[in-house]
């Protein structure tokens, strides 16, 4: 995995899967929904970078709550590991197995369950993708409250399970915010019925909050009811050049997007800054005037070295597919190093520099992400991975987000990568009732093995 640890063993308290195991899965499941083919089953082992494999020899499509129930009390009572997986886009290796663990992909739980038109609350099942979300409400006057670049391959329940924060983040918030209720069927197979719409509801500890960013570690949901904002009539987009950070920060309370360095056809001249801005509201006019307003007074007070704002739709999609189109990019380039950090504004490029200057001409360092949410995206591309490299990245770059009371996970997550890396950003105390929390619900450790947590906080047995 581009690391130079030491690769993790198999716990050998998990059953191997054998050919009872998978009569017993068709026999709930049906032949369509025990998927062994060698091919397919290969597909679902990776992941999207291609820089984590499993080596599963099974994947199951339930299509009902009901089928995921049985399928984790099977594999409780059988101790067999389990891996629950979305779209599979996830950048942390938690979506893929570690080992031989039994690959559960919600996407054949596909359904619409109802829209709330006047209130805009949508459910639905897990496995919606969620740029289908995005049509199907955008037709009733309404948005997704998250968008991301992923959004044509990822589901509702791996954005929850990841906490997706993407480019809407800074005008609508995180989904523990804009989630109402979850269905979710637990380790044991149970299933937790939390899928109200309500939108004040103070019984009791909130339970499904510790299914928003578990990432599959401690349930499987299946169920989600979700928030969606109303779509404002008006919405403009500004792609913006600057000089200097300094100068990118300056826009703070605007949704602003940071990114350098992308070989794509700009529509703005070349410089060392770019920053990509969407307001959205309700009278066209007045919306854009203000826009223009400020492009104009940050050219003229030397803020914004060149800029222009989207005539139409088609051009707004341009520029945003030039900012979503970076991941893609970078992982052409054949190895990238990636992280994901939570800084103050005002260091967010300090640790690019630093960055630069550790890894001198051995590799590229590009800086982007979510200027306005103070998430950067710290990227080191080269051609192949090496432990040189690793050398010179880790653990400096953890190291230094510490100390500067920083998030080493902004908005993917832990998965694979940094399950051993948590003491970074918390406290032995957290993290010790974080594993005493996987415990209770999930005695056997079944689900996402190896993942989000480290190993000296759960027992051996269930490494
Ligand atoms: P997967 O990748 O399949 O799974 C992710 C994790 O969730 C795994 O640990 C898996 O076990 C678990 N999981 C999946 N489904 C379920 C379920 N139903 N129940 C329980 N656990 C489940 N992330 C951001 O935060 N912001 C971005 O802007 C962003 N942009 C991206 C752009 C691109 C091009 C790509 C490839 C990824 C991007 N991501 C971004 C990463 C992001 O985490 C995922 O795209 C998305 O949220 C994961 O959804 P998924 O359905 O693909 O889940
Ligand atoms: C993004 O903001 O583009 C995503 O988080 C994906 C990535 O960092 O590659
Ligand atoms: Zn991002």
């Amino acid at each position: 995995f581009g690391s130079a640890a030491e690769p993790i063993q198999r716990n050998p308290d998990y059953s191997v899967l054998n050919s009872d195991d998978v009569s017993y899965f068709k026999s709930i499941l049906g032949d369509n929904g025990v998927v062994q083919d060698k091919d397919r089953v290969a597909v679902a082992n990776v992941d999207w970078m291609g820089k984590y494999k499993g080596a599963s020899q099974l994947l199951l499509l339930p299509k009902s709550t009901n089928e995921v129930s049985k399928v984790l009390a099977y594999c409780d009572s059988r101790r067999l590991a389990v891996v629950p997986q979305g779209g599979n886009t996830g950048l942390v290796g938690g979506s893929v197995p570690v080992h031989d663990e039994v690959i559960v992909n919600l996407g054949g739980m596909d359904k619409i369950i109802s829209f709330d038109n006047v209130n805009g609350i949508l459910t639905c099942e897990a496995g919606c993708v969620l740029e289908n979300l995005s049509t199907f409400v955008e037709n009733e006057g309404f948005i997704m409250p998250l968008d991301l670049g992923a959004k044509g391959s990822c589901q509702i329940g791996g954005n929850i399970s990841t906490n997706a924060g993407g480019l809407r983040f800074i005008r609508y918030g995180s989904l523990h915010g804009n989630v109402l209720g979850l269905e979710v069927v637990l380790a044991n197979g149970t299933v937790l019925d939390m899928l109200t719409t309500l939108r004040k509801d103070n019984t009791g500890y909130d339970l499904k909050h510790l299914f928003v960013g578990s990432e599959g570690s401690l349930g499987i949901v299946t169920k989600v009811s979700i928030l969606t904002p109303a779509k404002l009539p008006s919405t403009n987009v500004a792609f913006l050049s600057c000089n200097d950070y300094m100068s990118c920060q300056l826009g703070g309370a605007w949704a602003m997007t940071h990114l350098e360095g992308v070989h794509n056809p700009l529509p703005v001249s070349p410089y060392k800054f770019y920053v990509l801005i969407e307001t959205t509201g309700s009278d066209e006019s007045y919306d854009k005037a203000k826009l223009e307003a400020f492009l104009l007074r940050s050219m003229e007070d030397g803020l914004v070295a060149d800029g222009v704002i989207a005539q139409d739709i088609s051009q707004a999609s341009n520029f945003w597919r030039i900012r979503e189109g970076i991941s893609e990019a970078s992982v052409k380039v054949g190895a990238v190093y990636k992280y994901d950090l939570s800084i103050p504004v005002e260091k967010l490029y300090d640790i690019v520099e630093e960055m630069r200057s550790r890894v001198g001409d051995t590799a590229e360092v590009l800086g982007y992400g979510h200027l306005g949410d103070g998430n950067l995206h710290l990227n080191i591309l080269s051609s192949k991975y090496s432990d040189n490299i690793l050398a010179q990245i880790e653990p400096f770059v953890y190291e230094w987000t510490a100390g500067h009371r920083g998030s080493i996970s902004a908005e993917h997550g832990l998965g694979l990568m940094k399950a051993e890396k948590i003491h970074y950003s918390k406290s032995p105390e957290a993290v010790q009732l974080m594993a005493s929390i996987k415990k209770l619900m999930d005695p056997n450790s079944i689900l996402n093995p190896y993942k989000v947590l480290p190993r000296s906080a759960l027992s051996p047995e269930q490494g």
